[in-house]
């Protein structure tokens, strides 16, 4: 199945849903099945999150995040079995999973300059090879001529749940930290979070991850037959 659904795809999925719907295990396997490369773009906000804060910036004072922003130099892996965020040649890999860096994400991913440079940034990669690429904005605005763009869902409390099991936190804690992050993401100016008119919304609340993938790479092989294995 692995073989037969790696030789068939050739395009992009956008994979777009809050914290919590298992966007990141669900498109890594994703691209595994479609032997794809795997492009996390929350990390790549978290990188430039940490540098942020390496450099002593206020997240608030946006001319400044902007400044340092614009200097950092990250790079990262699209390798799904091993996705790696490198700022200036150090992995950052579980920096970018802090508690500090996510009170601060959504600051920094909602000021315009950033996410123009990121998003810049996302489509030279994206532009390379086939793609599973996750996120709150692919199909929206990153790569709005993906072949195939779903929006992931889940219930809050099933999301919180999933969120605390994989930080070993406290359930309330989480919850309100999750509806704060999508509160703030789903609002802000540029590049809100919300789903494509054209995107396939998947809930994932009473879906195992396999059964997602499974449901997943059949629309995805779908699609690129449909449109003539482009
Ligand atoms: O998926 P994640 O939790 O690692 O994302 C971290 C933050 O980055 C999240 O609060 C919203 C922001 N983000 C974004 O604004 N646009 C994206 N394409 C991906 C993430």
């Amino acid at each position: 199945m692995a073989e037969l659904a790696g030789i068939g795809f050739r395009g992009v999925v956008a994979l777009d849903g809050p914290s919590g719907t298992g966007k990141s295990t669900v498109a890594r396997a994703l691209a595994n099945r479609l032997a794809t490369r795997y492009l996390d773009t929350g990390a790549m906000y978290r990188a430039a999150t940490v540098s942020v804060l390496d450099a002593g910036i206020d997240p608030a004072d946006s001319e400044a995040v902007v400044e340092v922003v614009a200097k950092m130099q990250l790079e990262v892996s699209t390798d799904p079995d091993d996705p790696a965020t490198i700022l200036s040649g150090r992995r950052i890999d579980a920096e970018i999973r802090s508690a500090a860096v996510t009170a601060a994400v959504s600051a920094v991913s909602a000021i315009p300059a950033v996410r123009t440079q990121l998003v810049a940034q996302q489509r030279r990669i994206i532009a390379a090879a086939p793609t599973v690429a996750e996120g709150r904005d692919i199909g929206s605005v990153v790569w709005p001529q993906a072949q195939l763009k779903v929006y992931l869902t889940a219930d809050e409390q099933v999301r919180a749940a999933r969120r605390a099991g994989e930080l070993g936190s406290d359930v309330g804690t989480v919850t309100a930290d999750l509806a704060r992050r999508d509160k703030f993401d789903s609002s802000r100016a540029v590049s809100p979070l919300r789903r494509s008119d054209d995107a396939v919304e998947v809930d994932t609340t009473f879906l195992s991850v396999d059964q997602v993938v499974d449901v997943l790479t059949d629309l995805a092989l779908r699609r690129v037959s449909a449109f003539g294995g482009a």
